[in-house]
């Protein structure tokens, strides 16, 4: 290994530790210093409003924790049938839905998954290709309200897409795909330089609800870090960075959801 690899991990490393070695003279972070925080939810930038069902009591949900648990595992094939708009729900639910809002000069949102100062700095992005009631294209959860919005009129996404997910077709093509974004400054306001850690380790929480959310339906998913960064945030229209700008916002992560296949 060369000196400019090793100093390359040594730098990733330090991340693993939450901080800079240069954090000795570390500013104040924006939160200290008083700077009104940033929404805990991005506005509606996308056009019309799709409610999403909440009678997941229909649903025919597998309670046995401990199978769940045991049961888990990546999934890549899914049978080609539609879900119905109340799985798709009970997904979005369980992964970043919001219980409760607190806080007027600035709000915090409470949801299913924990999150390093409840500061969520986490999208999410939905491509869809084959749930009841919407038509394929790429939609963006609006957790406040539980709603979807269209954010893009996309029929034709698949071949981008994969190339997006490094060839992963069998992730492309899943009826629906789950991307994560992260909007840092959400969490930075507070956590300043620690705050890329946290991100990281809330995003983890958020994927093992999705798993097992999807176990107990009898659908299947899996985690997908390998994907290319200019690619997928260029899908979803995010500006190239990084860049130091409050609303600055990128990809973390993604996972296909289908019905599993019994064999698998
Ligand atoms: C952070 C992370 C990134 C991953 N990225 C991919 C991926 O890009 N493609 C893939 O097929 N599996 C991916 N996986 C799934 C792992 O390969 C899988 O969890 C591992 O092989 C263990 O199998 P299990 O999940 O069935 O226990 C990823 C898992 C994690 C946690």
């Amino acid at each position: 290994m060369n000196e400019k690899t090793k100093y390359q991990l040594m730098k990733n490393r330090e991340l693993l530790k939450g901080y800079q070695k240069s954090d000795a003279g570390e500013e104040p972070t924006d939160q200290q210093q008083k700077l009104p925080g940033p929404r805990p939810l991005k506005e509606k930038l996308g056009r019309g409003e799709i409610s999403l069902p909440k009678d997941f009591g229909e649903l025919s949900i597998n309670g046995n924790f401990l199978e769940l648990v045991t049961g888990r595992k990546s999934r890549r094939q899914y049978r080609e049938e539609t879900l119905t708009l109340l799985e798709l729900s009970y997904l979005l639910w369980t992964t970043q839905g919001v219980r409760n809002m607190a806080g007027h000069k600035n709000p915090v949102t409470f949801r299913n998954v924990p999150s390093a100062g409840s500061r969520h700095p986490f999208e999410t992005y939905l491509f869809v290709s084959s749930v009841e009631g919407l038509k394929k294209g790429i939609y963006h959860y609006l957790p406040e309200n539980h709603r979807l919005e269209l954010w893009e009129d996309r029929q034709d996404y698949e071949t981008e897409l994969t190339q997006a997910l490094c060839g992963q077709f069998f992730a492309a093509s899943a009826p629906v795909v789950f991307v994560w974004s992260a909007l840092p400054y959400r969490t930075e306001w507070r956590y300043g330089q620690k705050a890329a850690k946290y991100i990281l380790l809330d995003a983890g929480h958020i994927c093992q609800n999705l798993y097992l959310a999807c176990e107990s339906i009898g659908c299947g998913t899996c985690a997908i870090g390998a994907y290319d960064q200019e690619c997928l945030d260029e899908l979803l229209g995010f500006a190239p960075g990084p860049s130091g700008e409050k609303d600055y916002e990128c990809t973390v992560y993604a996972a296909p959801v289908g019905r599993r296949k019994e064999e698998e």
